[in-house]
Order: C-alpha cells, then sequence, then structure tokens
C-alpha cells in the first residue's frame, strides 16, 4: 500500500512521503523495523493492534478527510452525540483574515445541544448509569470518595436547580473559585445543565485576581468552600473570596450569594468568616432540592465558558468558548490522543482552574463515559511516591501530566517509582511546556516501564483542545516532539514576513483552518481577539509559540516568543507581574523576563528600580515577592529580584529585554549590541549586581 501525494497535501505529510528508505517511512508502511536510532521510539504492534488508529496510513486516511471534507468529517463525529435539533445548513462557518471583515468562527450553529446531558444523561440512557464517573482522592492518604455516573447526575441537578431557584437563567454567569473536590466539576456540570456561563477561576489565585475577574463577567453567583488542605497547609479560600467581594462591590459589581462548601477536614465551619446575608452553606441548601433538573438547551454557539488567561498585557483576556464544538472536539480529542477505551480508568493531574482540567478533567473523559480520578492534594504529599500509589488504589490505564512534574519526581529517584506496581498504565501524556528528551525517556522507562505511549499534546486555552499531539500506537515517536496535527488542524510554521515555510524549519507557529474547539473570541473584547490572534500573520490563527519541523515532518514546540512566562505549565504575562511589582510604594520601575529553570522549565526574573534614597534589603526583597503574591497568586512569585539602578532602554525609552534575558542567564558574552542603549553603563551596573 501507498499513499498518494497531491499538490493540496500538507507539508508534513510531503516530508514522510519523501524520505523513502528512511526509517520513518518504513515504519509507517508497516514494515517492522527494529530502531538502532536512539531517536525513534517504535510502536508497539501488539498496543496498535487494538488502536483506534491503528497504523499511520489509517491517519493519513482519516486527516486528509479531515482536511478535503470537514463538514462531512466533523458531523460524522456530531452525530456520535445527542442533539435535539440538528444543525443548519453549514456545519461550520470561518473568516480568519482580519481584512475580510470581522473574525468569525462558527461550528454546527443552528444544532441545539447540552454539553451536560451528553456527559450524564446520554451515558446514562446507554446503560452506564452504575459505572463510576469520579474516584475523588482526598489530600489525606486513605481518604476517597466515588459517584457513578447516575449519582453525579442527582447532585448536577440538585445544584442546578438551586441555581435556578436563585435567579440564575441561560447566559448569566457564575464565578467557581474551588478546589479539586468533586463539587468543582458539579458546579461546572451544573452550570452547563442550565445554559449558564461558568468561570472557573483556580483557586490558587489572589483575592485581587479574583476581584478583577469578577469585575469583569459580573457573576450571579460565587461558589466556593471554607478551605482545603494541600500537603501540609490549609489554605483559607473563603478569606480570599470575602477580600474579593468586598473589592468588586465598592467597584460597583455586588454579588448577591456565596455558596460556601463547608469542607471540615480543612476549616471547621464555626471558624468560617461569615456574612449572613449573603453566605449560605452548600450542604444546608443544596441536598433540599429536586434530583431532576429539566436541560436548557442551547444553540451549539450558545457560550459555554470564560476563562481567564494570561497575554502580554497586564488584563487577563477572558476566552470565550461555546458549546457545540467545544464538545465534539474535547471528546473527539480524548477518544483519539489517548486511545480512550471504556475499561480505562483515567486521571489527569490538572486542577480544574486551567483549560487541562475543563477539557480533559471534565468534558472530554465525561462526554466518554469515562471513569476520571480526581486528586485534591499535591503529587508530591506525603511522599514523591503518592502518585504511584493513586495509580495502583485504582488502576489507572492513562496518567496525563505536566514535564514540571515529571522532572521533579526525576529529581526525587526512581525507588518511588518502582515500589509500586503500575501495571495497570496503558497511555502516558505530558502537556503545558515542552518536555525535554531526558524527562521524556525517564518517563517513559522508569514510570511506563518502556511500554506505554506517551502522547505530548500541543495546545493551549484557546484552542480548547489538543493541536499536535501523538495518537498513541500509530507512528514511532521522538521524545521531545509533539509530532504531528490532530485531525482537522493545519499548523503553519512561518517566517516574521508571515511566509509560510516548507519542509525543515522553524519559525512561528500559526494555523490555517479553523477547528471545532476553537475560542470564539474574547470576552467583551472581540477587537483584541482580533488583534491578538489574527493581526501578526493575516489570514492565520498566530499561538504565540515557537516551532521547529525536521526532516520526517515532526513538529518540535521552541516555547513562547511573546511576553509571556511558562513557569510550571502555567502562563504568566511578564506585564501583569511588572504591574504587581510597580504597586509596591517603593517600586519606581520594574521588568521581567523567563530564565531556564531545571524543574520549572522556566521561572521568574525580576528587575526592580527602586525610587530614590530606597537601599536594597532583604525585607525589601521579600515585601515586593509579597507584592506578586497577593496581586497574582504564590505561583507567579518571583524566584530572583535583581537589583536595577536603571534599565537598559533605548533612546525611545522601550527597555531592551534582550539584553536582560542575557543578563538574567548570566550569557554575558552574548549581550549583543549595547551601543544604541540611551545608557549604555547601564548594563555593566546590572552586571556588578547580579549577585547580590
Ligand atoms: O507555550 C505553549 C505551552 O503552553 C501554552 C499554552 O498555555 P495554556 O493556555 O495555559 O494551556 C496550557 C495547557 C494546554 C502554549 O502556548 N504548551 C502547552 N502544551 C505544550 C506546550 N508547549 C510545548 N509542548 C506542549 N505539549
Amino acid at each position: 500500500t501507498s499513499f498518494r501525494v497531491r499538490s493540496r497535501w500538507p507539508v508534513m505529510v510531503r516530508n514522510l512521503r519523501g524520505r523513502v528508505g528512511s526509517k520513518v517511512e518504513a515504519v509507517v508502511m508497516g514494515e517492522a523495523v527494529a530502531s538502532e536510532d536512539e531517536d525513534l521510539i517504535l510502536p508497539n504492534h501488539e498496543f496498535a493492534q487494538h488502536a483506534h488508529v491503528p497504523s499511520f496510513e489509517k491517519y493519513l486516511e482519516m486527516y486528509k478527510r479531515s482536511i478535503e471534507d470537514p463538514a462531512g468529517f466533523w458531523s460524522d463525529m456530531a452525530s456520535e452525540f445527542y442533539w435535539k435539533e440538528k444543525w443548519g445548513p453549514h456545519v461550520y462557518s470561518e473568516n480568519l483574515d482580519i481584512t475580510k471583515g470581522n473574525i468569525n468562527i462558527e461550528w454546527f450553529k443552528g444544532g441545539i445541544t447540552n454539553i451536560c446531558y451528553n456527559c450524564l444523561d446520554k451515558n446514562i440512557e446507554s446503560g452506564h448509569g452504575e459505572k463510576i464517573a469520579l474516584h475523588w482522592e482526598g489530600n489525606e492518604p486513605g481518604l476517597d470518595d466515588s459517584l457513578t455516573y447516575n449519582q453525579l447526575l442527582d447532585r448536577v441537578c440538585q445544584l442546578a436547580n438551586y441555581l435556578k431557584e436563585n435567579g440564575v437563567k441561560k447566559g448569566d454567569a457564575v464565578i467557581i473559585y474551588l478546589p479539586m473536590l468533586m463539587e468543582l466539576p458539579i458546579a461546572m456540570l451544573a452550570c452547563a445543565r442550565i445554559g449558564a456561563v461558568h468561570s472557573v477561576v483556580f483557586a490558587g489565585f489572589s483575592a485581587e485576581s479574583l476581584e478583577q475577574r469578577i469585575i469583569d463577567c459580573k457573576p450571579k453567583l460565587v461558589l466556593t468552600c471554607n478551605a482545603v488542605k494541600r500537603g501540609k497547609k490549609v489554605i483559607n479560600l473563603k478569606d480570599i473570596v470575602d477580600a474579593a467581594l468586598l473589592g468588586s462591590s465598592q467597584n460597583g459589581v455586588s454579588v448577591g450569594v456565596c455558596l460556601t462548601y463547608a469542607n471540615e477536614l480543612a476549616m471547621k465551619k464555626e471558624d468560617t468568616k461569615w456574612q449572613k446575608e449573603r453566605d449560605v452553606w452548600w450542604q444546608d441548601v443544596v441536598p433540599k432540592h429536586a434530583t431532576k433538573c429539566d436541560v436548557e438547551w442551547v444553540d451549539a454557539e450558545d457560550p459555554l465558558f470564560l476563562l481567564y488567561t494570561s497575554g502580554s498585557t497586564g488584563k487577563p483576556k477572558g476566552v470565550l468558548h461555546t458549546t457545540g464544538g467545544y464538545m465534539i472536539y474535547t471528546a473527539a480529542t480524548f477518544k483519539y490522543a489517548f486511545d480512550y477505551k471504556p475499561s480505562d480508568v483515567y486521571w489527569c493531574t490538572a486542577d480544574c482552574g486551567w483549560i487541562t482540567g475543563h477539557s480533559y478533567v471534565s468534558y472530554g473523559p465525561l462526554l466518554n463515559g469515562a471513569t476520571v480520578v480526581l486528586y485534591e492534594g499535591v503529587p508530591n504529599y506525603p511522599d514523591p511516591g503518592r502518585c504511584w500509589d493513586i495509580v495502583d488504589k485504582y488502576k489507572v490505564t492513562i496518567f496525563y501530566t505536566a514535564p514540571t512534574l515529571v522532572r521533579s519526581l526525576m529529581r526525587d529517584g526512581n525507588e518511588y517509582v518502582t515500589r509500586y506496581s503500575r501495571k495497570s498504565l496503558r497511555v502516558l501524556g505530558s502537556v503545558g511546556e515542552p518536555i525535554n528528551p531526558s524527562a521524556w525517556r525517564w518517563f517513559y522507562n522508569v514510570v511506563g516501564d518502556s511500554r506505554c505511549p506517551i502522547s505530548d499534546t500541543w495546545w493551549q486555552t484557546e484552542t480548547g483542545g489538543f493541536m499536535i499531539t501523538p495518537l498513541p500506537g500509530a507512528w514511532p515517536q521522538k521524545p521531545g516532539s509533539a509530532t504531528f496535527p490532530f485531525f482537522g488542524v493545519q499548523p503553519v510554521i512561518v517566517d516574521e514576513k508571515g511566509k509560510e515555510l516548507e519542509g525543515e524549519c522553524s519559525g512561528y507557529l500559526c494555523v490555517k483552518n479553523s477547528w471545532p474547539g476553537a475560542f470564539r473570541t474574547l470576552y467583551g473584547d472581540h477587537e483584541r481577539y482580533e488583534t491578538t490572534y489574527f493581526s501578526a500573520f493575516p489570514g492565520y490563527y498566530f499561538s504565540g509559540d515557537g516551532c521547529s519541523r525536521d526532516k520526517d515532518g515532526y513538529h518540535w514546540l521552541t516555547g513562547r516568543v511573546d511576553d509571556v512566562i511558562n513557569v510550571s505549565g502555567h502562563r504568566i504575562g511578564t506585564a501583569e507581574v511588572e504591574s504587581a511589582l510597580v504597586l509596591h510604594p517603593q517600586c519606581a520601575e520594574a521588568a521581567v523576563v523567563g530564565v531556564e529553570h531545571e524543574i520549572k522549565g522556566q521561572s521568574i526574573y525580576a528587575f526592580v528600580t527602586p525610587v530614590e534614597g530606597v537601599e536594597y534589603s532583604e525585607d525589601f526583597r521579600k515585601s515586593l515577592v509579597l507584592s506578586v503574591r497577593t496581586q497574582i497568586g504564590a505561583f507567579a512569585a518571583p524566584d530572583k529580584i535583581h537589583w536595577a539602578p536603571g534599565l537598559p532602554k533605548t533612546r525611545s525609552g522601550k527597555i531592551m529585554r534582550r539584553i536582560l534575558r542575557k543578563i538574567a542567564s548570566r550569557q554575558l558574552d552574548e549581550l549583543g549590541d549595547t551601543s544604541t542603549l540611551a545608557d549604555p553603563q547601564v548594563v555593566d551596573q546590572l552586571i556588578d549586581l547580579a549577585d547580590t
């Protein structure tokens, strides 16, 4: 068998075809070859035999159809779900070219459905009501709980009825500020059931950040809990919410009800600060409601959720996803990229406060009727073997995590891994940042016993679901490469002028077409959506990432090319950290860059110029870090404050970050040309102060 090459055919396939006789080609053509090549991990034939996509040829056939006939391809995927009414005559419409009017993406418009119905009722109707939907593992070993699909639906309906009774209607926003309790996915599903738009705020964000989001989306209600234990630490969430609600009401946005789950293992009810007229204990009111709640049928293009993420300006962006396309896309990507089978037990270590938790803790898996493990705590508590303890306890078959965790467990030593069986594991996954080849190999060899393929999934909050990802079993893997595009996705690498590059190349990663899971706008700011994502390279969606493509057509992500830092897989805008620093009364100016970090991938490095007369002191340093923790959250705290009497600026006043990056990473012989600086001496001063 061979695949025919067409001129319209994407570059990556031409690349593969071009290498007649190469090992990759031999493998994709179904010939068994032994890998002498360190870089190539061949698919396991037994795995491939049972995989949804058993070969590269099958992938090519499906991929080709998804590109040539997106309407047909995605209609087939969509018809596996329940639609009260089918979509209109056009499966999709798109305009991705700013020169041709407003950017506009629609999928399945006119189709009437409900994602909560498809996650729960549909699975129950097809006979899986007694299957476990959620296993919950508490922070403390030995503490656990579970819900079947039937039980989950009951809980969701009770909360949905409560929300309705409190005036929440279709289109209203609800803020969810919860840790990884079962109430978190329950809350998301309850909103979806009644057509409300949830906005989950990661429960590690500070009061200021929460306040900002409340002011932006004006929720009818806030759902939270009093406290949570993470490792040995107790975090008082209710205090944070109180401060945020006070701040938002002073800014004219009052929230009527704060529904608070009493997490008594972390904090007693009587120790929780309370505002009688506003606060309600979840357990006092929700269980009294009926366990049946009619579904609010919505249009495929009605909003499902808002999720705030960082960009290159100080203000977080409210990424808006709609219902139908997101539903089909998360379901399909989950099924294929993890080769999901009904007997799988799936665990993703991400928090539902991030997009990974939306698409691949809640919606994607539940749409497939999967059994999902939710873990409340931190992965190395009480010791670095906890993950494998959980894997053995629930017989986890698919384990999806972030490179930062892999690297940190790798440092703790193999014994914590090998003392557990891990025999159940079948597929591993990675997300959040490029996974370096040595971490990839450790994950593959030690955690997966050289048996489990790794799906290194490249995607973003904006993309809704996986964009470039291996399909396990279908083709050889290269440690550190996200490999090939998912169905329907046409990634292109462009140079700085926006010219598409072919063959082996490196440049800016863009996408040429729309896909069902794409975000539709930035809440309240469509213009910012257009300029941020569609104006740099007209006609394309620009991801903000750099990427190279190798001679075999494999994609290698190289990190952000904009002012976004990726710390432990969390996206942080340099401008946000800078604004937090300059809010400190003794900080005159600040410039933030990312530097390489062994465990976190990148860490935050801040240059700070104090107001005149202020001297460096350890207390000042601490109070600057505290300023970031209170403005954004602990996860955004700078690791290093570099004292800067001045910052390197051009004559027009622009900070030259290129130079700051070199100083931060101590690449002092690569500073380059500093003659265009207004005051070149600043650089010497900074170098002198580097290790103070
Ligand atoms: O730089 C890329 C990196 O994470 C960014 C998206 O961050 P966020 O919207 O918070 O979503 C994280 C979870 C999807 C991307 O622009 N990134 C994510 N996954 C990968 C990655 N970089 C390389 N390889 C990945 N697998």
